[in-house]
């Protein structure tokens, strides 16, 4: 019996992190049964992988095809991929990004802070990081109109169905009221945008590369809007959560941050996005037999590359369980690698910073409520809560 037989979904989604570095130890590239595929746990595995010309990313068995429809961004390649990838990008590269970023985030961030004070309830996850991050990508993306708790709703809903690797029927229930929700409410806005397009993401996925007159069908499209509702309004709150919680934990580094906010806040970002991969995994397929670093790998072999475990793999990153703003910088793979990296990656971080900056500008002795807070998830990895004093 292997090691990776022994592992089960509640293991992982309540501490992934001692199972990854037995599995990088002893069985770094191994089916593990209850995920129905394979892990590559090794940092020099998932980079071989993603190079390799034998591994897709059209992988017929990720979940979030059965979640969310194809073709989406995530599963298709090649023209296809090339078609819907562009369809979202252009708002979001780098220069684009730094010309309306500010006017969009800080005022989204300073209400929410308002209304944190005011409830009382000093949640970091549900009542600062989670909103900001919700509304940003929903206004840049085109939608402007639907409330903070509904979006919340949105994006928890669709995770449930993009992380569904056991094909638990009550994981997809909840998915599939979320998507039903959202198409309701976006298929109107796509008959507005239609007539009357306005440089939006969302119109713009409608609209570029076609002929005049024509529009592309809502079915080529509704499956990338979902992946990139869920990726782009969940993962930046999630990634400053456990951010503001490393640097909480590590009280001498808060206050080395304190003391040179513009100097140190990028790497105290980047440090956070390593320790806890927002998403911990990325699936690929073999094309064919092939091997990979002296594994043979049979042809139709579903692989899940788990970024989180290679952001700790110990040769690249020495004591890798550590949350060190000051470590050594090497590039991590939170934002995945190849042709499917992350196409918000500027915005996510451009956002988390200025979030960052509104809370601790106004709060100097910002300290975690209740000790360190409970984290959950593999295949996405958050706090629950992060309550503080503020
Ligand atoms: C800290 C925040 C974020 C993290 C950690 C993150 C992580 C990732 C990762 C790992 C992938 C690659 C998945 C794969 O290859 O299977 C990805 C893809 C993607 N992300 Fe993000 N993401 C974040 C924020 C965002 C935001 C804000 C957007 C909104 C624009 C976004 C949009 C996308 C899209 C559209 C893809 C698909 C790209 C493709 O398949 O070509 N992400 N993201």
């Amino acid at each position: 019996m292997t090691y990776a037989s022994t592992i089960t979904i509640d293991a992982l989604e309540a501490d992934p992190f001692p199972i990854y570095a037995r599995l990088r130890r002893e069985e770094p590239l191994i089916h593990v049964p209850a995920a129905n595929c394979w892990f590559a746990t090794r940092w020099k595995d998932i980079e071989a992988i993603n190079r390799s010309a034998d591994f897709t990313a059209a992988s017929e068995d990720a979940p979030v095809n059965d979640a969310f429809g194809r073709p989406n961004v995530l599963t298709s390649e090649g023209a296809v991929h090339a078609e819907l990838r562009g369809g979202i990008e252009p708002h979001y590269r780098p220069r684009k990004v730094s010309e309306y970023i500010g006017a969009l985030v800080r005022p989204i961030a300073q209400a929410q802070l308002a209304a944190l004070r005011a409830s009382g309830d000093n949640d970091l996850m549900a009542g600062y990081f989670e909103p900001i991050s919700a509304l940003s990508l929903a206004r840049s993306f085109g939608i402007s109109a639907v409330d903070v708790a509904t979006l919340r709703r949105w994006f928890h809903g669709l995770s449930e169905g993009a992380i569904n690797f056991e094909r638990d029927p009550a994981r997809k229930a909840i998915c599939d009221r979320a998507v039903a929700e959202i198409e309701a409410v976006l298929i109107p806005v796509l008959d507005r945008l239609r007539d009357a397009p306005d440089g939006s993401p969302l119109s713009h996925l409608l609209h570029s590369g076609m002929e005049p007159g024509q529009t592309r069908p809502y079915a080529q499209i509704l499956p990338s809007v979902k992946v990139t509702l869920l990726g782009g309004m969940q993962e930046p709150g999630h990634g400053a959560g456990s951010i503001v919680t490393g640097l909480l934990m590590n009280p001498d580094q808060m206050a080395a941050l304190r003391a040179d906010l513009d100097g140190l806040l990028p790497q105290a970002i980047e440090e956070g996005l390593r320790w806890i991969a927002p998403i911990g995994t990325m699936m690929r397929t073999a094309l064919r037999d092939t091997v990979v670093n002296g594994v043979p790998v049979p042809q139709g072999t579903a692989i899940s590359l788990i970024l989180a475990s290679a952001n700790r793999d110990e040769t690249r990153f020495p004591d890798p369980d550590r949350f060190d703003i000051f470590r050594k910088p090497k590039s991590h793979m939170s934002f995945g690698a190849g042709a499917h990296f992350c196409a918000g990656k500027w915005f996510a971080k451009a956002q988390i910073e200025i979030a960052l900056r509104v809370l601790f500008e106004a709060f100097p002795d910002l300290a975690l409520a209740d000790g360190p807070p409970a984290f959950k998830g593999w295949e996405f990895r958050y706090p629950t809560s992060l309550r503080v004093t503020l």
